[in-house]
């Protein structure tokens, strides 16, 4: 899934050509992409075809009023931000303006300064909201991929026992009533390791779900468990160092850790090809250091979590909440290390939401 880059593009509606010019001049001096048009009629066009974080517009023009373009962004749901130059000090005219959705407005004259201030003040505005939609756009996203993990868990592991278990009862019957019993024992033991595995496997699914497993089982034995199985499915080697047991101050430590933990494997099996994974918890003075690191194909992190998925936010959103940091160190061709520090040991009453 991937969303749009944010370009700062900005349109300058302004009738008079020497303000006009001024004004595409300044802009595209400071790096913005500079659209311009002299008429109402003229920045409608432009607005049908292009995206504009921010408009700047004049109140007046010859043939479509500034409050005419503010009502034509509400009505396209555009999501620009407009400030609106007024010649006016006239406060009626920028209440108006401000009741029609306009970001801000500004008198002539104003300096530069002034309206580059603005502008920047608008543009970050809009990039803003812009990022809050994306990312809950990811968010809804997410949770339809795990949801579809779940049912992809249950189809695969369960239904597939499931049938296998069905098809052997049916053959368990079809020797009685013709009875040919004697390798019925062999098909009830198969059965039953059957019935077995497929009991394993809804404890997994379930506990892979609850975080009051990690709770009960305490977050090494949890862990370790948790990489047993992923090293046999992955085929990735599995070091970890990590303390026997591990007194907690919060069970969140435990629980955000663990899924931390699962986020990042999760993205080693999914993306690094790496065949040895190192996992390491230690106290380190008044913390607590977490590192997990691959010897995969690593990635640009400029450019990771940013466009596709939410799993290295969650990671940041996970270590924020535990009143800690995150390190990602990444570079093509050489691993990745995601590192953790949280607070331990300070106090009993740790900064846990
Ligand atoms: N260990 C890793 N090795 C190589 N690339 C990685 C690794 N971890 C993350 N990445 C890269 O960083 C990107 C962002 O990771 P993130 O977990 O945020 O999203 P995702 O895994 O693509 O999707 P989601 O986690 O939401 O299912 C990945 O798409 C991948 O390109
Ligand atoms: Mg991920």
């Amino acid at each position: 899934m991937e969303s749009e880059t944010f370009i700062e593009k900005l349109l300058v509606v302004e009738d008079d050509q020497t303000v006009r010019e001024y004004l595409d001049a300044l802009f595209s001096s400071k790096g913005y992409v500079v659209r311009t048009a002299s008429k109402g009629e003229e920045a409608i066009d432009l607005l049908s075809k292009e995206n504009f974080p921010v408009i700047i517009a004049d109140l007046m023009l010859p043939d479509l009023r500034g409050i005419d373009i503010l009502d034509y962004v509400h009505q396209k749901d555009l999501r620009s931000a407009v400030l609106i130059i007024t010649a006016y000090r006239s406060m009626e005219s920028v209440i108006e303006a401000l009741r029609h959705g306009a970001y801000d407005y500004i008198t002539k004259p104003f300096t530069s300064q002034i309206l580059l201030h603005r502008v920047v003040g608008a543009m970050e505005k809009v990039r803003m909201e812009k990022a809050a939609r994306d990312l809950s756009s990811r968010i809804v996203y997410a949770t339809e991929e795990e949801r579809l993990r779940i049912s992809r868990d249950l189809h695969d592991e369960i239904g597939q026992s499931l049938a296998i278990m069905k098809l052997t009862l049916m053959a368990i019957r079809n020797k009685l009533i013709n009875n040919s019993t004697e390798d019925i024992i062999s098909e009830i033991e198969g059965l039953s390791s059957h019935v077995e595995e497929t009991m394993n496997e809804v404890s997994r699914i379930s506990k892979d779900l609850s975080p009051s497993y990690v709770i009960e089982l305490g977050f090494s034995q949890a862990l370790r468990l948790y990489l047993e199985t992923f090293s046999k499915k992955t085929g990735i080697q599995v070091n970890s160092y990590l303390p026997e047991t591990m007194t907690f101050q919060n069970p969140q430590q435990e629980i955000h850790l663990y899924r931390i933990a699962q986020e990042a494997l999760t993205n080693i099996a999914k993306h690094s090809s790496a065949a040895v994974v190192d996992i390491r918890l230690r106290p380190l003075g008044n913390n607590l250091n977490f590192s997990i690191t691959d010897n995969g194909k690593g990635f640009d992190i400029s450019k990771g979590g940013k466009v596709s998925g939410i799993g290295l936010i969650g990671i940041r959103e996970r270590a924020a909440i535990l009143g800690g940091k995150v390190w990602i160190e990444s570079k093509r061709g050489h691993g990745t290390t995601i590192r953790v520090e949280i607070p331990y040991g300070l106090s009993k009453s740790s900064n846990v939401a």
